[in-house]
């Protein structure tokens, strides 16, 4: 049976909608040649503002939770699983966008709080537990994201340790940036505007 194949396309295609590069192209702004050059929150929150930077997060959660949602309804497990890893690669790399998106911190997140919400609120403290002291986001995505894909890794049923450590792995990846930058001592920190 293919049905986890067409969730994960679903996924994909929800998790590609650029809803952070929309609200900038909205003021003019491409969020892509600002700051980190990503169209998630922390960027759009560093190039339009606070307010948009919560919109972003909480659309993007959506779109993560939205397609899970709809793979699990259509595939079970299997199709929750494909949906969700969809989403995390349509955000990431969104074909409309020349391959250029976000990290997939909350893409991701929206997708494992259909079935994991514990897992999901626990790791939004252990992110705020770094974001609120050192005030960079990406030091507290990575804790979070490597506390998340743990929780799960040793929990969950197999096609969703599948898919946290697949997602998880791109997550890290995508902030391979971020670590340079942390590690150089020139990682932004939330507050900061970019120019
Ligand atoms: O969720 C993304 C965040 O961890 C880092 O974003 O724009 O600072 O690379 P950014």
């Amino acid at each position: 049976h293919t049905v986890w194949l067409y969730a994960g396309v679903l996924g994909y295609l929800l998790g590609s909608v650029p809803f952070g590069y929309l609200l900038g192209r909205l003021r003019g702004v491409d969020v892509r040649r600002h700051g980190s050059g990503a169209t998630g929150a922390t960027n759009v929150a560093r190039t339009l503002g606070l307010g948009p930077a919560l919109l972003t997060v909480a659309l993007d959660a959506l779109k993560g939770f939205l397609a899970a949602y709809l793979g699990l309804r259509l595939g079970g497990e299997w199709g929750y699983a494909a949906a969700g890893l969809g989403a995390v690669l349509g955000h990431s790399w969104p074909a409309w966008l020349g391959f250029r998106g976000g990290k997939s911190v909350a893409t991701g997140a929206g997708a494992l709080l259909v079935l994991h919400p514990a897992a999901v609120g626990v790791a939004v403290l252990v992110a705020a537990a770094f974001i609120v002291p050192t005030r960079y986001v990406s030091l507290g995505s990575i804790a979070g994201t490597l506390a998340l894909a743990s929780w799960i890794a040793a929990t969950a049923p197999l096609p969703h340790k599948l898919t946290a450590a697949i997602a998880g792995a791109i997550v890290l990846w995508r902030h391979r940036g971020n670590v340079q930058r942390l590690l150089a001592g020139t990682e932004r920190r939330f507050g900061e505007r970019a120019a």
